[in-house]
């Protein structure tokens, strides 16, 4: 299973999520940053994306750790 079950239309497939070039369809550059920004910031780079902003959850550290974990995600 790939991080999501095949029935499940909650979210992607983040597997390869590293190996791209853009995230969000063209709106930001996919490296630490870019993903550390996307989750952070989501509704504000992506109004009505169907993923929450997760700043007021989660901290700065942990999303930079999110963000490093899921760039070498090749
Ligand atoms: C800390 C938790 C989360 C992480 C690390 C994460 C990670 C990501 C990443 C990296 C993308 C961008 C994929 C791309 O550009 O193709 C994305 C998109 C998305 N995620 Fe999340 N996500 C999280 C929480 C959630 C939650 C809670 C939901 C659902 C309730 C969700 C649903 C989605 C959806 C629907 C998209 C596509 C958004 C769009 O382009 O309109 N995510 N997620």
């Amino acid at each position: 299973m790939r991080g999501v079950s095949e029935e499940s239309r909650l979210g992607p497939d983040l597997t390869h999520v590293g190996s791209r070039l853009y995230l969000g369809a063209g709106l930001l550059p996919n490296d630490n940053d870019g993903l550390a920004r996307w989750l952070a910031h989501t509704q504000q780079l992506k109004p009505g994306a169907r993923m929450p902003s997760s700043h007021e959850r989660i901290d700065d550290n942990s999303l930079q750790a999110i963000a490093a974990w899921l760039a070498q995600l090749k």
